[in-house]
């Protein structure tokens, strides 16, 4: 993918990664496809989590196993895949992640890379990396001028968010 740089951030635990995920959710509207990558357990069910439920998503959301697909309705249609058991999908199997997809939802996929050819183009990819501990190194590509302004405002907020935590609520004065 051309365009602007990759943009970096640091997340460094479960809640990090989830606030990543309810700021990508503003950022992000039907028709929009985000590929997810990274090994297991990096974090990516936990991000996509965190779009749906910052969309209105109210249920479980959890990596679909035993169908590739699932969609969750929230205030946008949000569409699941995960792709992991799918080894060499064929044309049924590509047919049914697409139809999911669709063009009306906030589609989200987890291990893409054997549909890659067959999927639309993605508006944004994220790659998480482990980094030892609950650390995970976050990249964040897109062609899309806007988006990446959009990204690189929200990355800049989640990281003075970080280093400058809201304050304990003071107690009550007198009493
Ligand atoms: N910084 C972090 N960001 C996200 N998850 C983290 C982080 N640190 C620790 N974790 C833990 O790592 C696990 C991530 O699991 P999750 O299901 O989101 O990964 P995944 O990338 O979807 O894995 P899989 O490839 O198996 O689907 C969770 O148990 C989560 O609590
Ligand atoms: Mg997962």
């Amino acid at each position: 993918m051309g365009g602007p740089e990759p943009l970096r951030m640091t997340s460094d635990g479960p809640e990090a990664t989830a606030a990543l995920g309810s700021g990508l959710a503003a950022l992000l509207g039907p028709g929009d496809l985000v590929l997810l990558r990274g090994e297991l357990g990096a974090g990516k069910t936990t991000l996509v989590r965190a779009v749906a439920r910052a969309l209105g998503v109210e249920g479980p959301v959890t990596s679909p196993t035993f169908t590739v697909a699932q969609r969750y309705a929230g205030r946008v249609p949000v569409a699941h895949l995960d792709a992991y058991r799918l080894s060499s999908p064929d044309d049924e199997e590509l047919g049914l992640a697409l139809e999911a997809i669709g063009d009306d939802a906030v589609a989200l996929v987890e291990w893409p890379d054997v549909l890659a050819g067959g999927l639309p183009e993605p508006r944004l990819e994220v790659e998480l990396r482990h980094e030892g501990g609950d650390r995970r190194l976050v990249v964040l590509t897109t062609a899309d001028p806007r988006l990446h302004a959009g990204l690189d405002a929200l990355v800049a907020h989640l990281r003075a968010r970080h280093r400058h935590p809201p304050a304990e609520p003071r107690p009550a004065r007198g009493g």
